[in-house]
């Protein structure tokens, strides 16, 4: 931090915690569609079940952005309530382009049908989380993702390492940013109204993150001959504020634990999916949820999913503000802990559930 209180242009992007470097998915299943290595078969009560809890989908708020952005009340009581009871929700009116989101699903496409070795020239190294790769592998026995993914720092952009942007196809860095911009224009006007629904002046939740930093992961998740048997994603919540996620129309994989049982979110044609991240829930002292989620594959289809992680910066001390608690009724759940430290702590752990939310809980 500069000596007058303000983060400085020219810091270096932080570095995050190590990860094994594990078989790329897609060259495993362009090898040989049918084989599904030990390593990424999941013990049977983790494995996705028959039960069908596709018609829940439905039941997952929907939230129309322009009437937030109009202050309309009924809204915003609807939002309250996703956040309360869902954790999740999907955004119509986001006001993203849909050349916009469309430019970014060609170009995304485009790059992971390039070759291994093209892809690779801009892997993720094992002590970096920026890159094409896989991240929170700590340990060999780990059981593995049924994906790959291109991740990367886009805001502030003196985070970003070109190094691991793809060059191909053309235009795509271009892309990634138009995209992003159009992200985060979205996650801001969001916070507008969740710094609202948490009783604070409009502005107060950005505010929070003294710098709003912003990391990109497009997942590629290849088709599975034993999609029964494996997971596109583990369980996690996520360590952001919020994460926004762009779907494709015609592939579903995202699920989400609702009164512990997964529920599919069935892609909306052009809406966004937004689910409250760990940092909301820690701001909020625990009002608003950051629920499980995990990704399933598909038996013939690949899916590609797009998510917009958005977090304070690592210097950001965060702890409940005291309006949030109410010592009679409500008592403190989170202690005070530094961002850059509890989103390490995390990494440092394979993916599970939520138990890496644990170092930031006051013991009850
Ligand atoms: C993630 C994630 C879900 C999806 O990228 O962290 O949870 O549907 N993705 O791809």
């Amino acid at each position: 931090m500069g000596s007058n209180g303000t983060f400085l242009d020219n810091e270096e992007a932080p570095t995050y915690a190590p990860s094994i470097p594990v078989p790329n998915v897609q060259e495993l299943v362009r090898k040989d569609p049918f084989q599904v290595p030990q390593r990424y078969v999941r013990k049977v009560e983790d494995r996705p079940k028959d039960t069908d809890t596709s018609y829940l989908s439905s039941f997952i708020p929907v939230i129309d952005l322009s009437l937030l952005l109009m202050g309309n009340n009924e809204e915003l009581n609807k939002l309250d309530l996703a956040c309360r009871e869902w954790g999740f929700f999907q955004v119509v009116n986001h006001g993203v382009a849909k050349q916009v989101s469309q430019k970014m699903k060609d170009a995304a496409a485009e790059f992971f049908k390039l070759s291994l070795e093209e892809k690779n020239k801009y892997a993720m190294p094992s002590d970096d989380i920026q890159g094409y790769g896989h991240a929170y592998v700590v340990s060999e026995d780990q059981i593995l993702d049924w994906s790959d993914a291109l991740i990367l720092l886009v805001h502030p952009s003196h985070y970003r390492k070109l190094k691991f942007w793809p060059n191909s196809p053309k235009g795509i860095q271009e892309i990634i940013k138009e995209y992003s911009n159009a992200i985060r224009k979205v996650a801001t006007e969001l916070f507008q109204s969740f710094s609202l629904i948490m009783g604070m002046d409009k502005e107060a939740l950005l505010g929070l993150h003294k710098q709003l930093v912003q990391a990109y992961r497009v997942n590629y998740y290849p088709p599975c001959s034993k999609p029964d048997q494996v997971l596109g994603v583990s369980p996690h919540s996520d360590t952001s504020t919020i994460t926004i996620l762009m779907q494709e129309d015609d592939v579903c994989g995202l699920q989400i634990k609702n009164n512990n049982e997964w529920v599919p979110v069935n892609p909306i044609p052009d809406a966004l999916v937004v689910n409250v991240g760990d940092v909301f829930e820690i701001w909020s002292n625990g009002k608003y949820k950051s629920v499980e989620q995990r990704a399933v594959a598909n038996y013939s289809k690949a899916r590609i999913s797009y998510a917009s992680f958005l977090f304070p910066h690592d210097e950001v001390e965060i702890e409940p503000p005291s309006h949030m608690v109410d010592s009679k009724t409500k008592q403190q759940l989170y202690k005070k802990v530094r961002y850059g430290e509890y989103l390490r702590s995390s990494m440092n752990k394979k993916m599970e559930g939520k138990a890496h939310t644990q170092m930031a809980k006051i013991e009850g």
